[in-house]
């Protein structure tokens, strides 16, 4: 865990079963087929040389510095290139090998700037390191002849470097950007001598097709590409392993420190969900941690009105315990909340839920997956029996084709979309159903073989017309079917998706997606081998978001793709602990693992161990909160690490609601938009500030790790066990691993895990129990975890939400790649050079129509309020469909959305906003933040 440098095996690991023995250097080994001899000497301990060849790429074969002697074979073949074979005799130094060695390094360094000393690679230098493993000790060539040395830098991009004079030509990085990011944004331009890196046309990388992601920075083996804050801070001293805080993903990342300093983050090679790679947000979107406008100091106020008072925390939390204690004798035990977080730990989550049903003695605990993936535990449970995704992310390799649905993997899920991005370019196929053509639809060698690009709120029209023609043309699995599924079920389903006003053709006037469309990526997903859906915001976040992750599931099961590697249902979380904020019990009806409250097993189960009666009915979700506020029975809200005043729809009711209330408490790292409307301000920790879990989309628990302290002084967990203490319901964890102890003590899909098994095995993905000791990559392999599987009539009822000749257009919502969710930690990074401000997209015949252009202020009106934006004309939209992102408070973005949601869940309805827009001159009182 301490270590800084990580063991690079020089080419990628074989997954072949078959086995090769070979002797390298007089040892015997015996290594997988297709094993590069250089790897194969790596795993004995045998260091060849090398600069071009780095664990992470494909060979490539370019620096001739690996030569090796291959006993019967001609000249000297590159140990990198060259795989093993059985009964080889290797040979990786002789005094012939040396000189050929030598005479490349020399070639290499007779155009290199000998600052060695000043250069900020200095320790950790491939070219330093291998000038000293040849035993370079003279240039013959000198310095007198052409080279590179002063050569321009390019400092545009606002986290790394290009220092040319210092490249080798080596094209890792060129290979970095295709093979792990799949951009495509570098090419080395030119010939011989005047060979050189290029970033898109020869732009700066800010402004090329770079997206940031540092797989190049971190391929370099020279100081060619590097991160400014080491050249600002220098080597680290130690390395912490922990995990991404951004986005579900959850990747791995070592973050090299120099005390309590951190000096960078580099993807771990061996994390599950990333494998060493990483995206702008978790590598380099790391400075909101140490932001000036961090809150330090507990504060109170008696009004919203008042100005802040900083108090000590006895004060803070003392005061607080009062609040919630008066309110509770005043107004009833159901009078106050708490609203847990999918930013925070599973064991901070888990103490919010327990804080709330054990110490306030309600349910009245929800959280911010009710506004994104609520419908999807809703829709998995009741048709597979678990409310979580059925994959792990490496199944994707192994998928034929696959189809993504309402969602944006390169903007959303970056790490996961490289991944996906690689399958594909090996041949896999590409189903998107999209309002908008997100980037993935065409993209370098990748060009999806269906977009059905759906009007916005008709996705169980097409969902049905999908089912439809494989019902209709006989491409049901039915051995799987009648295996795996309940029959009653199948048949009903079978007889409502067959009836004709679900067909392709009739259901083309309300989708917008034509019917040879919609039938052809039928036949693809039903018959093209393994076919794996990923979805996202844009299934769930509709009033039929339940309805349709219950009919994605259906389709699953009608085709067999359920149960195995390469297929599946996975949706694609958007936060960092989004899944994990869900398991630990955060919704008001639910015990951690998914257990209603009103199961009396379960419900004295916890009795037991909490030792307090627990209410069996269950409390209020965030919107009744919401209405209970505004009738005057709702009166104080522990919020930890939620932006609600921000992140929920129809703000100026969510402004109303919070402002009814007596006792708001907001428990973050900034003042946010909520902070607004509180009255206690507690400061919060950030990922880096203490020790947990985080469960990432693929149910992959993770161990988040302490590097530096809290500058407020708490962990959010030690936070609410203090609030806990006051109120007079005593909580003494000492560490958040006696918290995942409870947590396993009382969760049986949670049973055998433990911070000491995840620290064991790097990570675990949920169910882990006797039955499942190393966790559960793929679900429901023999059986679904509710026995059969369960279809479930989807049929389609359109929003209420209408376009009419007021609002003729449909608004929809979305994420970009640079910025994460309500913004507040990546608006306080260098992450704004990309995206500064939220952006209305239009069609141009709608700009045309309303006389727009790009960079036009555009009033966005609803029937829920109006903002302004500048609008951007592009392509990608269709007509009578216009789209924005919501990073920015500024933006009011959710001051127009409605509070229309989902029938089960409540999940609001994002996605479909009817609006009408037009051309005004300056930005309204919403833009002003
Ligand atoms: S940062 Fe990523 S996208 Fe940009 S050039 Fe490097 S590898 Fe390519
Ligand atoms: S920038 Fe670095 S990785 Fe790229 S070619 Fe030059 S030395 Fe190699
Ligand atoms: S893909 Fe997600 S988890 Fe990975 S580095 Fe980016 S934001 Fe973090
Ligand atoms: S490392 Fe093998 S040729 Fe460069």
């Amino acid at each position: 865990m301490l270590s800084i440098i990580e063991h690079d095996f020089g080419t990628p690991l074989s997954k072949s079963g078959k086995r090769v023995s070979l002797e390298i250097d007089g040892f015997s080994v015996d290594v997988a087929e297709g094993t590069s001899v250089m790897r194969a000497a790596a795993s004995i301990g045998i260091a060849i040389p090398k600069l071009c060849a780095t664990e992470m790429l494909d060979a490539f074969g370019s620096c001739r510095l690996c030569l090796v002697q291959v006993e019967g074979m001609k000249g000297y073949p590159a140990s990198c290139t060259t795989p093993v074979a059985a009964g080889m005799k290797v040979t990786t130094q002789n005094k012939k090998l040396a000189d050929v060695r030598r005479g490349v390094m020399e070639l290499y360094i007779s155009d290199h700037p000998l600052d060695c000393l000043t250069c900020p690679a200095n320790g950790h230098c491939e070219l330093q390191n291998m000038a000293g493993v040849v035993g370079l000790r003279e240039l013959r060539y000198g310095y007198a002849g052409e080279n590179h040395l002063d050569a321009k830098k390019d400092e545009s991009n606002p986290y790394f470097t290009f220092d040319p004079s210092k490249c080798i030509v080596c094209s890792r990085c060129v290979r970095a950007c295709d093979e792990v990011q799949g951009t495509f944004a570098l090419t080395i331009e030119g010939r011989g001598f005047d060979s050189k890196v290029a970033a898109s046309q020869n732009d700066s990388f800010l402004d090329s097709e770079c997206v940031s992601c540092g797989a190049c920075v971190q391929a370099c083996p020279t100081a060619t590409l590097s991160e400014k804050s080491l050249i600002a801070k220098g080597q680290a001293e130690h390395s912490i392993t922990t995990t991404c805080a951004y986005c579900g993903v959850g990747c791995s990342f070592r973050a090299e420190m120099k005390g309590q300093e951190l000096v960078r983050m580099v993807p771990n090679m061996d994390g599950h969900a990333n494998h060493g790679h990483s995206c702008v947000k978790g590598r380099f979107a790391i400075g909101y941690t140490t932001h000036t406008d961090r809150i330090t100091k507990p504060m109170i106020r008696a009004r919203i009105s008042d100005p802040w008072r900083e108090v000590s925390w006895q004060e803070a939390i003392t005061h607080t315990a009062a609040e919630f204690r008066r309110i509770q004798q005043q107004y009833g035990r159901d009078s106050v909340g708490g609203i847990t977080s999918s930013r925070c730990t599973n064991e901070e989550t888990y103490l919010v839920q327990k804080l709330v049903r054990a110490a306030f003695g309600n349910n009245n605990v929800d959280t911010c997956a009710r506004v994104c993936h609520s419908p999807t535990g809703y829709g998995l449970k009741n048709t597979l029996g678990e409310s979580a995704g059925t994959q792990d992310f490496d199944s994707v390799m192994l998928a034929d084709v696959i189809f993504v649905i309402g969602a944006n993997p390169t903007d959303g899920h970056p790490v996961f979309a490289s991944q996906m991005k690689r399958r594909l370019r090996q041949g896999a196929k590409l189903i998107v159903a999209d309002p908008r053509r997100i980037d993935l639809i065409r993209t370098p060698h990748i060009q999806a073989q269906h977009h059905l690009q759906l009007r916005p709120g008709t996705n169980v029209a097409l969902i049905n017309s999908l089912a439809h023609v494989i019902v209709a043309e006989g491409l049901v699995n039915e051995a799987f079917v009648a295996q795996r599924c309940e029959k009653e079920s199948f048949d009903k389903w079978r007889a409502f998706v067959a009836e004709l006003h679900n067909s392709p053709e009739e259901m083309e006037a309300v989708t917008g997606v034509p019917a040879a469309e919609v039938r052809g990526a039928a036949r693809l997903y039903a018959t093209g081998g393994n076919g794996a859906i990923y979805y996202g915001l844009g299934v769930t976040e509709h009033s039929q978001g339940s309805t349709m992750v219950m009919g994605i599931a259906n389709l699953a099961m009608a085709t067999g793709n359920i149960g195995r590697e390469g297929v599946g249902v996975n949706p694609l979380r958007g936060q960092n602990n989004v899944q994990g904020s869900c398991d630990m019990g955060s919704f008001p009806h639910e015990f951690p693992g998914y257990r209603h409250v009103s199961g009396n097993e379960v419900r004295h189960q916890f009795e037991q161990a909490w030792g307090v009666p627990l209410q069996s009915e269950p409390g209020l979700r965030i919107p009744n909160m919401f209405e209970a506020a505004l009738d005057g029975e709702f009166k104080a809200l522990y919020i930890e690490g939620e932006d609600i005043a921000q992140s929920d729809p129809n703000i100026q009711h969510v402004h109303a609601a919070l402002g009814a209330m007596e006792c708001v408490v907001v428990q973050d790292l900034f003042l946010n938009e909520t902070a607004k409307f509180a009255h206690v301000f507690l400061p919060g920790s950030s990922f880096l500030e203490k020790d947990g879990t985080f469960t990432n989309a693929e149910r992959r628990i993770s161990l988040v790790r302490k590097v530096m302290d809290a500058p407020g002084g708490h962990a959010d967990w030690e936070i609410t066990q203090l609030l806990s203490n006051a109120l007079g319901y005593p909580m003494h964890y000492k560490h958040a691993s006696e918290i995942m102890d409870e947590i396993a003590s009382l969760t049986p899909t949670f049973e055998g895990v433990s911070f000491v098994r995840i620290n064991e095995l790097g990570s675990i993905q949920w169910p882990c129990n006797a039955e499942h000791p190393q966790g559960t990559p793929v679900m429901h392999v023999d059986e679904f975890v509710r026995g059969k599987g369960r279809f479930l009539v989807t049929e389609y009822v359109p929003t209420r939400e209408r376009v009419n000749d007021k609002y003729p257009l449909i608004l929809t919502t979305g994420r970009i790649l640079s910025q994460y969710n309500v913004g507040a930690q990546t608006r306080r990074t260098e992450n704004n050079a990309w995206h500064a401000e939220d952006r209305l997209e239009l069609h141009p015949q709608d700009a045309e129509d309303r006389g727009i252009r790009t960079g036009d202020w555009v009033g966005i009106q609803s029937r829920a309020g109006e903002t302004v934006l500048r609008a951007l004309v592009s392509e990608r939209m269709q007509p009578g469909v216009v789209y924005t992102t919501f990073h920015f408070p500024g933006s009011g973005a959710n001051v127009i959305t409605t509070d229309n949601s989902d029938w089960a869940t409540n999940c609001p309805e994002y996605k479909v906003t009817a609006v009408e827009i037009t051309r005004v001159s300056q930005p309204s009182e919403w833009n002003v933040v």
